[in-house]
């Protein structure tokens, strides 16, 4: 049989292969509730502007809020051959109260709708991801207040490069989460206007009152241009895109994770709630949690790349190749949800290994910078020849299998008789992170500085 909504132009249904592929309802089933909020504040509009009757309106309103507790309580009967979300509701609704449903569909189209409902789908995605970095960054912020003067080796090309503080390295992290979280609120405040009333392209006849159903739907404004609004997906793409660099983060931080709490590193220990064992190696316990994160990131740059080439080659304004927006995204979301969740467990969980840390940050020559700098300081040598008679005790060192503050005062001075006894008093790895006291540097005080200044920003 004909389609219900558009049979009137069509003689035969259509064949179940275009059924198949035209079929969204698998997925965009997840709009629900944003399809329904949308459709409620339209047919409130369309009453006030006088375009339904205040009956009509009244009946719809409280026919979609039984349509909406029967789709929440899994009663629903979803219709593949009714293709998507929008169809499925709209049919209920008829079921439900009969002739007025068919008078919500005025002045508007399923174009400007789906524009509508993903943008509410997608701003509460925003929010809830800038909670789990929020709740993530609550977590960073612990360890790093436990651990502001533990320290540890910082590192440059995964080589040994000067100490830092494991509260500094926590921080760090902290930062790049907050960037994320204000790139997400960026994105959000960009796309909060309106695309319901833009209709199928160009707008309708009806005297609509866009500003209502805007303002209605926590929107700021409706989209300025008719045109723009139904084909426009930037939303979607500016959400991926933030997504990607937010799990670029994740990524690089699991990868820490991962090194970290091998035996070779045993810089941190993970809890058994966030590690798996093996069927076959006793001994094992492995950073499954952290390995997931760096490989469902690739899932998030997937959803980007793919929803930019589905864009690029549209003419306006809607094409049905849109449709494929929201597959993308919804995993992309899921993933990012996941991800930040279990991240989150993770570092609230983990134990950083203080001793490990400490013993790590001595080895690799990791002071021969404060070395160098004090033969500036105290000797008042130029740098490079600085540098160079450091190089040279680098190399005496290693020679003999030890650390620089293992080498004794005539070694030091065979390689330079001007060096003191004064020179051992830098080279620990606690008299150089303190000295490292410049704003943002890794010195105590300066971790505890960013510590405060983030639980203030956090609330
Ligand atoms: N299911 C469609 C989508 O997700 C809804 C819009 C359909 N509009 C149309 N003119 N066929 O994009």
């Amino acid at each position: 049989s004909s389609n219900q909504m558009w049979g009137g132009r069509f003689a035969a249904g259509p064949d179940a292969i275009m059924e198949a592929i035209n079929a969204s309802i698998g997925f965009d089933k997840r709009l629900a509730a944003q399809d329904i909020a949308g459709s409620r504040a339209h047919a409130a509009m369309l009453a006030t502007q006088g375009i339904v009757s205040d009956n009509d309106a009244e009946a719809i309103r409280e026919g979609l809020l039984t349509v909406l507790s029967e789709i929440e309580g899994g009663t629903f009967e979803f219709s593949t051959a009714l293709e998507d979300i929008h169809m499925n509701v709209e049919a209920r609704l008829k079921e439900i109260i009969g002739e007025p449903a068919g008078r919500l569909h005025t002045g508007r189209s399923r174009n400007d709708q789906v524009a509508t409902d993903f943008k509410l789908w997608v701003r509460d995605q925003i929010d809830a991801a800038v909670s789990g970095l929020e709740a993530l960054q609550r977590a960073l912020l612990t360890q790093a207040e436990v651990g502001a003067d533990w320290v540890m080796p910082g590192f440059t090309h995964l080589q040994t490069a000067q100490p830092v503080t494991w509260g500094h390295h926590m921080m760090a992290y902290v930062e790049m989460f907050g960037r994320d979280a204000s790139r997400l609120a960026d994105a959000r405040a960009r796309m909060n206007e309106c695309p319901l009333g833009a209709a199928a392209l160009a707008g309708t006849s009806f005297p609509i009152d866009r500003e209502a159903t805007a303002r209605d739907l926590g929107f700021d404004r409706p989209a300025a241009n008719s045109l723009d609004a139904v084909s426009d997906r930037d939303f979607a793409l500016e959400f991926l895109g933030v997504a990607s660099i937010c799990a670029m983060h994740l990524s690089r931080m699991a990868e820490e994770l991962v090194i970290w709490s091998s035996a070779q590193f045993r810089f941190v220990t993970l809890s058994d709630r966030f590690s798996t064992g093996s069927s076959i190696m006793p001994q094992k316990k492995n950073p499954d949690a952290a390995e997931l994160i760096r490989a469902k990131i690739g899932r998030i740059f997937g959803a980007n790349v793919a929803l930019m080439m589905v864009m690029k080659g549209l003419p306006l304004a809607y094409s049905k190749d849109m449709q494929e927006d929201k597959e993308q995204v919804f995993d992309a979301a899921d993933n990012l949800m996941l991800a930040l969740a279990a991240m989150e467990g993770m570092v609230r969980d983990m134990a950083a290994n203080r001793a490990a840390l400490h013993a790590a940050a001595g080895s690799g020559f990791s002071t021969a910078t404060d070395l160098a700098d004090w033969l500036v300081r105290v000797l008042n040598m130029p740098f490079r020849e600085a540098h160079h008679v450091t190089g040279s005790l680098v190399a005496l060192a290693e020679s003999r299998g030890c650390d620089l503050p293992d080498l004794s005062l005539e070694d030091m001075q065979g390689v330079h008789g001007a060096i003191t006894a004064d020179v051992f008093g830098v080279l620990g790895v606690e008299n150089s992170v303190a000295s490292r006291v410049s704003y943002g540097g890794t010195a105590p005080e300066q971790v505890r500085a960013q510590v405060a200044r983030w639980k203030e920003r956090l609330g």
